[in-house]
């Protein structure tokens, strides 16, 4: 175990080298959506979100990340042959495990495999970040759908991404849950920048009573501003589309959910979300930060 730590701590330092002379090259900005709460729509959201967000001209690779209970194929319907299994093991490269979704969009099946991420040794790590900075060259976001609440792994992915979406409802226990993930995440690392995504609310002024709740008292206590990116209608479509195994926002269209995830996705690209900062950022930082935390 302290062979392993010990081979990690200097593939890290390496990293640093590299990052030191690398040319800068553009990177895909790593976005994490997360919840407090399961349940609240974490998954429905990143699919139709990175859907809108290529049918705006963006380049956008869907990551299922949530280790052990991984879905976005069965909410498009499709079976994937590969799996970041098979990257981990060497047997495919990334090209070949990124499997073509709904649209033809570009997603990474999470499954069985993100558990041996945990375990890799120096080689297999190498191999995993060489071909992740490739792929990130290509693309301008990268989409982590995790899983709920305060797993470690969950946050080892949360901390190391460039910006974390927060998925809450109106539910009190939703809200509480919300807001105790953003101070653990603050607490482990203070440059992940955060928005909220208010999901089944009844119409926009709920959605902004929730996520002023959220900014205020994060204001008060972390002193971290966390605007509303957004927010979703509760619509029964949701649930039909999620039974027909296709995206909502592609079996119903004119559906109030789906036209909120348009605004959303038209928002997320107009506003400039990328502030120069002294850290590393984009897939460069997420792994330096990702693989300090993997001991
Ligand atoms: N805007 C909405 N309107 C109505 N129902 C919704 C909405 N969003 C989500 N749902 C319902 O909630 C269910 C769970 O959604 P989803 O699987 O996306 O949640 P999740 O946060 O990813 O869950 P987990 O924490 O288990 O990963 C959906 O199958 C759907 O029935
Ligand atoms: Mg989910």
């Amino acid at each position: 175990m302290s062979d392993q730590a010990q081979a990690l701590r200097q593939l890290v330092s390496s990293k640093d080298d590299l990052n030191l002379q690398a040319p800068v090259r553009h990177s895909a900005r790593i976005i994490t959506v997360s919840s407090g709460k399961g349940g609240v729509g974490k998954s429905n959201f990143t699919l139709n979100f990175a859907l809108a967000l290529k049918s705006l001209g963006q380049k956008v690779l869907l990551f299922d990340a949530d280790i052990g209970m991984a879905n976005i194929d069965v909410l498009m319907g499709v079976r994937p042959k590969y799996s970041l299994y098979h990257l981990l093991k060497g047997e495919k490269d990334i090209s070949e495990i990124i499997e073509l979704g709904t649209h033809s969009l570009p997603f990474i099946a999470g499954g069985s495999g993100m558990a041996d991420l945990f375990t890799l040794s120096e080689a297999d790590l190498n191999y995993f970040t060489t071909q992740i900075e490739q792929i990130s060259e290509e693309m301008d976001y990268i989409i982590f759908d995790t899983g709920a609440g305060l797993s470690k792994e969950t946050l080892k992915f949360i901390v190391a991404a460039d910006e974390c979406l927060v998925v809450t409802t109106p539910e009190p226990t939703s809200i509480t849950d919300a807001y105790a993930l953003i101070k653990v995440v603050h607490s482990m690392e203070k440059d992940v920048s955060f928005q909220l995504m208010v999901n089944r609310v009844i119409d926009e002024g709920e959605a902004s009573q929730v996520a002023d709740k959220i900014s205020l008292v994060a204001s008060r206590f972390l002193d971290m501003k966390i605007p509303m990116l957004g927010y979703m209608s509760d619509d029964a479509h949701v649930m039909q589309a999620v039974k027909k195994q296709v995206p909502f926002s592609i079996a119903f269209p004119g559906c109030s959910a789906a036209q909120d995830i348009y605004r959303v996705a038209m928002k997320y690209v107009e506003v400039p979300q990328f502030q120069p900062r002294e850290t590393l950022s984009g897939i460069k930082g997420f792994m330096h930060k990702w693989l300090k935390r993997t001991k």
